[in-house]
């Protein structure tokens, strides 16, 4: 900046010099007076930007006053569960995005559906990013999967992978006779269940959403023997254990996501919690994988794809080589059962939930049931396009009751003067 305050004086100063007056003295003077005004001129102004830059506050969203240095750290460290902290913060101040600062990194939580639209939409470029946490790269395996890893190939090759070959309408219709299956075996083990006076919905659909994905996966449901009223077997209760004590933990608040180098003392205890999770799940699914890779690679590649697995192990890439490590399939399967049991049984519940609260409401959805489905066959998703009631009550539910107290942390790729 120095270097350009005296350049752009020295311009002017001679521009002024070829068209002034003809006494040497004077000139001389006058030159001097003009330089040291101008160049005071200048200081003066880029001072005055300085210190206004300075002064102004970037603009953040409100926030509760930060700590120097280390933020709202302490606060967030007495304040459990953090992401009820979060909430309460942004209603106290009146305020649908908030900014908290750890270290040296501002959160921005959002509570408003038109604001998040703006980050998860309109500026997806910008935010499309995800934090590297301690969690999150033990479960992924180092990010190989794609909803953990940051802005890269990594996730760009994974979201491919989703988005064409797993998640697409096509597949999704390929894998219908064996979520009807799993549906047919849910109605089984929730009937069982009201045989003894009650139903724990929440087991139901947890165990439900398990042996769905794992159909889909593994082409199997049961872990271990299977039982006859239809109910989870220990190994599938360890299972689904696992996975929801993996999501306890992703992107909870651990203090070693913001100071990496205290990741070795685990001072909150999250790293042993994470790896028990990561052990035990994996225990479940590692064999099945390895064992159908040896398969594959037995038979040359020359079968019918019979369910995810399959799908994962024969992708090619453009030179005929096989697309995905056992290493990429085997952090992939683990994901997909993380994000095909948390958020479709945490949806469910509520939806039970509220229904069962206001029973007119349960009663008029068997109403329509019996009418469009009547008494003498089990529901199809077929049905579905006839059941308006029963869709605007799960709408309903979604509207009330937001599955998970914040969406997965988005980080921006672009860090601009005033945007963070
Ligand atoms: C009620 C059902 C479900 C709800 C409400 C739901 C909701 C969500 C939400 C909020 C995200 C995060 C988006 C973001 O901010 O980045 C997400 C991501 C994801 N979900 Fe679901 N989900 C549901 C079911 C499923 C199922 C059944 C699967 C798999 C079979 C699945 C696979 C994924 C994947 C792979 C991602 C990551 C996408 C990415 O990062 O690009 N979800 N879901």
């Amino acid at each position: 900046m120095g270097i350009v305050v005296i350049s752009m004086a020295s311009l002017l100063f001679s521009s002024y010099t070829s068209t002034a007056a003809s006494s040497p003295y004077t000139t001389a003077t006058f030159s001097v007076v003009l330089f040291l005004i101008l160049s005071f001129y200048l200081l003066n102004t880029l001072l005055k930007i300085s210190l206004k830059s300075q002064k102004r506050p970037r603009r953040l969203p409100p926030g509760p006053a930060p700590w120097p240095i280390i933020g709202n750290l302490p606060k967030m460290l007495m304040s459990r569960p953090t992401f009820r902290w979060l909430h309460a913060v942004l209603e106290e101040m009146g305020t649908n995005i908030g900014c908290v600062r750890i270290g040296s990194v501002h959160l921005i939580p959002v509570t408003c559906p038109k604001i998040g639209l703006e980050f998860l939409k309109e500026q997806d470029a910008t935010f499309a990013s995800r934090p590297k946490t301690m969690a999150s790269s033990i479960f992924s395996r180092n990010y190989l999967t794609v909803v953990f890893p940051p802005n890269g190939e990594q996730w760009r090759k994974m979201r491919k992978v989703m988005k064409s070959e797993i998640l697409s309408p096509t597949r999704h219709k390929w894998m219908h006779d064996k979520r009807t299956e799993e549906a047919d075996n849910l109605v089984k083990y929730v009937y069982h269940q009201s045989l003894n006076g009650s139903v724990d919905i929440r087991s139901a659909t947890r165990h439900y959403a398990a042996n769905v994905i794992r159909k889909m996966v593994f082409n199997k449901r049961h872990f271990g023997q299977a039982t006859h009223d239809g109910s989870p077997t220990a190994a599938e209760e360890e299972h689904v254990a696992a996975i929801f004590l993996s999501l306890k933990y992703l992107y909870s608040f651990c203090i070693s996501d913001y100071y990496p180098f205290l990741e070795g003392l685990d001072l909150d205890g999250h790293k042993k919690y994470v790896k028990e999770a990561y052990t035990m799940t994996n225990k479940y699914h590692d064999p099945i994988i390895d064992e159908r890779i040896r398969q594959w690679q037995q038979d040359d590649g020359h079968k019918e794809p019979q369910d995810l697995l399959d799908v994962m192990i024969s992708l090619k890439d453009s030179n005929g080589r096989t697309l995905l490590s056992s290493e990429e399939i085997k952090a992939q399967t683990a994901e997909l059962m993380l994000a095909a049991m948390d958020n479709p049984s945490n949806a469910i519940e509520w939806a039970m939930g509220e229904m069962i609260n206001q029973p007119e409401l349960l009663k008029k959805a068997v109403e329509e049931l019996d009418r469009v489905v009547g008494r003498e066959r089990l529901v199809q998703e077929s049905d579905l396009p006839q059941l308006n009631f029963v869709k605007a009550c799960a709408r309903e539910a979604f509207r009330l009751h937001p599955i998970a107290p914040f969406t997965p942390p988005h980080v921006a790729i672009v860090v601009r003067k005033r945007v963070i």
